[in-house]
């Protein structure tokens, strides 16, 4: 059954976009998805539909675990701060959801219970022994992205136990060659439990049925689908042993439904928590049982999985509602690039809104310009940002509202003139535009629907262009003041067909003309001349930006306090020294995007092939450095020191070097830098620049490009540029003259 699509619909709507994780900040890349579903949304509401957007905060799992852990505090303290970070982004960027709820509520305990149960009773649950890792020193299973180890098949070094990133193999977490735990270093165990799968396998059938029957679904995402039923679906593994942040699973003390089991269960819980709250109190079973309803899920291409084969098959054995259509998205790219940490790329909600002039209906623009039905990619290039807020939206949509009102307002006191007939056929001629501008909103296609618009402000422009008014008003000031008012009819509508994509600024707009409740707003006066006799005067711009986005460089060099624990003489070098270096405890756990930060590459194969259980839980390095003539080995022997632990490593004499210790020299004296206060492994970093973000570096360095960043001596502190180098618990000083080279 082919249900009409959500604008011809009279039915109930609910359109949800996926739960974003409470562990850590709205950024760009998730914007694109609200931003997406929020300006279809909008779009539906002025066509007078009857929808609901909903959304929650994601907000079970390990990774929330280890982050409340890490901070000290309980989960819940940590998801209500991520609950109320999220919330003020979405606003922020006017996302404006009817309900924005959190999995950690008693609605959604109620479902994932009521599913689970039910999915049980008919016979869709197993239990079955399984083999995990498990650490003792933690005293936890450890999940694929907490157990790091070599590659079974290929070799490789480092790799997180579900897929090695060299060879692409996928295995399971007990396969890893000489695993150790990602949090404290040690080896694992492995140890059985008895785990619950949700019979998947007995879906294929009707999820290949459902799949053919929609033809809402993209193709794309239709055929990668496809393609999974036909290699045969595996059951589901749907439950986590304690610790764990979660819901308990009926009748057992130690064991927890798996996120992924209660997540898209918070679409149900959010749409119980607006029915409850909502006068009409419509129930939930509108959306979730009656046939009528529509469901709509915006989602990125990586979920695709579990909305389109878990998920539908929870949905149908627990018998509610399956969805009538998505919109899938691709990723969101930076300058062409993926975002990420580690390049310095990463951008919250928040570093956007900080840059000058930066409105967030800039953002939603350009993502609107770029939005289609399709699971492509979309780029956020800066030059190509700056060239469409400033000739599109500012120097011709805001330019031509702007001009025609203020002419209005400068010579006519804001009154409008009614229209003779050749304004008024005019006009008519837009309405195939308005019509194909409401077609391409309801397709997904919000590309062509900016493109649309800008061809109505172009019209505009024009016609105001053309019939020059400022010289008119002098000849025959009726005629102009017909004209102008042709224009503010004009912007008066693109203003409405512009309200998805620009609300705010749609809206001051729209209310110079009298417009007052934007909950209703609708389309109902598209192509009529304005009700108003006389506006409201405003002055209401869009500045162009000048600045665009500047990307602060990460710190490249990753920097570490090391001890050293042993020193020899070089046998064929009299200035060198051979040192064994221990650059402190591994792992420590840092928590990015629900992931642990692997601690750097580098680092990692700088380690001596056989490995003490002191050198497992340490990272114990060889460095070669040129200080015989500087220093006794009594005088260095334990002292600490700082070590550039992500340079290329290098031989010196036959001996491997893998990194490089930091010396003051003032071309007389070489000092070592000692830090005082610090711990082994700590991190050493400029002061002010974001310690997590050098920590995702993988990058090797060059010892050209360390030399490049000309780390000197001021004050007796090491500096770069004007920052001075240190760890969370000093400042890092060195005896020697100002301007000393530091290498
Ligand atoms: O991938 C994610 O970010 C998940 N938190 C999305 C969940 S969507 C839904 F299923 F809950
Ligand atoms: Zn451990």
């Amino acid at each position: 059954m082919v249900k009409a699509s959500a604008s011809q619909t009279k039915g109930k709507i609910l359109v949800t976009a996926a739960l974003p994780y409470a562990n850590g900040p709205i950024h760009l890349g998730h914007l694109v998805e609200y931003i997406q579903a929020d300006i279809f949304v909008r779009f539906l509401k002025l066509l007078g539909r009857d929808v609901v957007f909903a959304c929650a905060d994601d907000t079970h799992g390990t990774p929330i675990e280890l982050a409340a852990a890490k901070e000290k505090i309980k989960p819940e303290e940590l998801i209500q701060k991520y609950y109320d970070e999220h919330t003020a982004d979405f606003a922020s960027f006017f996302i404006d959801f009817d309900v924005y709820h959190s999995t950690n509520s008693p609605e959604n305990k109620f479902y994932s219970d009521l599913f689970f149960n039910r999915l049980n009773e008919k016979g869709f649950i197993q239990q079955r022994l399984v083999e995990l890792t498990y650490c003792e020193n933690d005293k936890r299973y450890l999940p694929d992205r907490y157990v790091k180890g070599k590659c079974p098949k290929c070799g490789a070094e480092d790799q997180y136990g579900d897929q090695c990133e060299k060879c692409n193999a996928t295995y399971q977490p007990i396969d890893l060659i000489e695993p150790h735990c990602s949090l404290c270093g040690t080896a694992p165990v492995r140890k059985q439990s008895l785990h619950y799968f949700f019979k998947l396998s007995a879906f294929s059938q009707h999820l290949q049925q459902w799949l053919e029957g929609n033809r809402n679904i993209q193709g794309d995402v239709r055929h990668f689908v496809e393609s999974w039923i036909k290699s045969g679906l595996q059951d589901w593994d749907i439950s986590r042993d304690g610790p764990y942040f979660g819901f308990k699973i009926p009748g057992e003390s130690n064991k927890y439904y798996y996120v992924w089991l209660d997540a898209p269960i918070g679409y149900i819980a959010a749409t119980e928590k607006y029915c409850r709250e909502n006068v009409n109190k419509t129930a939930l079973e509108a959306y979730w049982q009656n046939k009528d309803a529509t469901i709509i899920h915006f989602i990125g291409k990586d979920i695709i999985y579990f909305h389109f084969l878990f998920w539908p098959a929870m949905l149908t054995a627990a018998g509610f509602n399956l969805p009538s259509d998505f919109a899938v998205h691709g990723h969101l790219t930076i300058n062409g690039e993926k975002m990420s940490k580690s390049r310095g790329n990463f951008l919250t909600a928040k570093d956007y809104l900080a840059v000058p002039g930066h409105e967030p209906e800039f953002l939603r623009f350009y993502y609107a310009s770029h939005l289609t039905k399709s699971v492509s990619d979309i780029n956020l290039d800066f030059d190509d940002f700056k060239g469409k807020t400033n000739n599109d939206l500012v120097s011709n949509i805001a330019n031509f509202v702007h001009r025609t009102l203020v002419f209005l307002n400068n010579n006519f006191d804001s009154r409008l003139e009614p229209l003779g007939n050749d304004e008024k056929f005019f006009l008519q001629q837009l309405q195939p535009k308005y019509d194909s501008i409401v077609k391409n909103y309801s397709e997904y296609n919000f590309r062509d629907a900016v493109r649309e618009l800008l061809e109505l402000s172009s019209i505009g422009n024009r016609y105001f262009q053309e019939n020059q008014p400022w010289q008119l008003v002098k000849a025959d000031k009726k005629k102009c003041h017909r004209v102008v008012s042709v224009a503010a009819q004009m912007v008066r509508d693109l203003m409405l067909l512009s309200f998805p994509i620009l609300p705010k600024y749609s809206e001051k707009i729209l209310r110079l003309f009298g417009y007052e409740n934007f909950g209703t707003l609708g389309l109902a006066d598209l192509g009529k001349f304005p009700s108003a006799k006389k506006l409201y005067p405003a002055r209401i711009v869009f500045a162009p930006i000048e600045e665009t986005i500047a990307l602060a460089p990460v710190f490249p060099a990753v920097l570490k306090v090391g001890k050293i624990e042993e020193i020899t003489e070089h046998p064929d070098a009299d200035k060198l020294y051979v040192l064994t270096v221990d650059l402190g405890s591994r792992g420590g756990g840092r928590i990015e995007d629900g992931e642990i930060g692997s601690d750097n590459a580098a680092e990692e194969k700088a380690e001596k092939p056989e490995k003490s259980e002191k050198e497992r839980k340490h990272r114990i390095i060889q460095l070669v450095a040129g200080l015989r003539a500087y220093y006794r080995k009594d005088e260095l022997l334990g002292k600490k020191i700082v070590v550039v632990s992500n340079l290329k490593h290098a031989k010196l004499r036959g001996y491997e070097s893998h990194g490089m210790l930091l010396a003051a020299d003032d071309g007389s004296r070489v000092v070592v830098v000692s830090p005082q206060d610090s711990d082994p492994g700590d991190l050493v970093f400029p002061e002010g620049s974001d310690a997590e973000k050098i920590l995702a570096n993988r990058k090797q360095l060059a010892i050209d490009e360390f030399y490049r960043l000309n780390l000197r001596v001021k004050d007796e502190k090491v500096v770069y540029g004007a920052k001075p180098l240190k760890t969370r618990k000093e400042i890092i000083s060195v005896d020697a003259a100002d301007d000393a080279v530091v290498r």
